[in-house]
């Protein structure tokens, strides 16, 4: 979805009779430029959800990113993420020319594509200030009916935690 699309889709949204701005706060943001908590007060939400966001952006600036989304969650809330793990069928299956940087791929319409192993999410998250509550492989297989194949997926499933008291020294937090 290109940017116009995402501010159209956004425009209906606020449009609809059923947004109730008492109780949602719908806005587009670049999470890797923007600061959310010029949108969303400070420590104020309990639970954000990743799922397959953090891929689609450039190594360098996850750590940015993941910073961003702390500022925002209470102490105590959580950080839900979903992604591409590492040797997903789809990494494997990209040809020459399509790599970018370790384990960080361009697909055919220009999108990008990370492949996480459970080492470096973990590292991202711990070094953002998180707490790893749980991170773990998922494999499942996807039919392609067209081509009449099962895939064999790998994604990456992980639940952490902004600390109730933040640990300054520390860039290790675990549970
Ligand atoms: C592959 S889609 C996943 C969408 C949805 N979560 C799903 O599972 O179908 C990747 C999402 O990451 C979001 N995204 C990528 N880069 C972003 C950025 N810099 N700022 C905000 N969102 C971004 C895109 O807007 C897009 O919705």
């Amino acid at each position: 979805m290109t940017i116009v699309q995402k501010v159209r889709s956004m425009a209906a949204c606020l449009e609809n009779s059923l947004y109730d701005p008492t109780t949602c706060n719908a806005f587009v943001c670049d999470i890797t430029r923007e600061t959310i908590s010029e949108k969303i007060a400070a420590e104020s939400v309990d639970v954000a959800t990743m799922i397959f966001v953090l891929s689609a952006i450039h190594p360098n600036k996850m750590p940015f990113v993941l910073k961003n989304i702390f500022e925002v969650l209470r102490p105590g809330g959580m950080l839900l993420i979903r992604d591409y793990g590492l040797y997903d069928q789809a990494m494997l299956r990209f040809g020459p020319g399509h790599k970018l940087d370790e384990n960080f791929y361009v697909r055919q319409d220009g999108t990008r594509a990370f492949y996480f192993s459970e080492e470096y999410l973990e590292k991202l998250t711990t070094d953002a200030g998180f707490l790893v509550v749980s991170s773990k492989y998922v494999s499942r297989e996807t039919v392609n009916h067209k081509e009449n194949i099962c895939v064999p997926r790998v994604y990456i499933q992980g639940k952490f935690c902004k600390p109730e008291v933040v640990d300054l020294n520390s860039n290790t937090n675990q549970l």
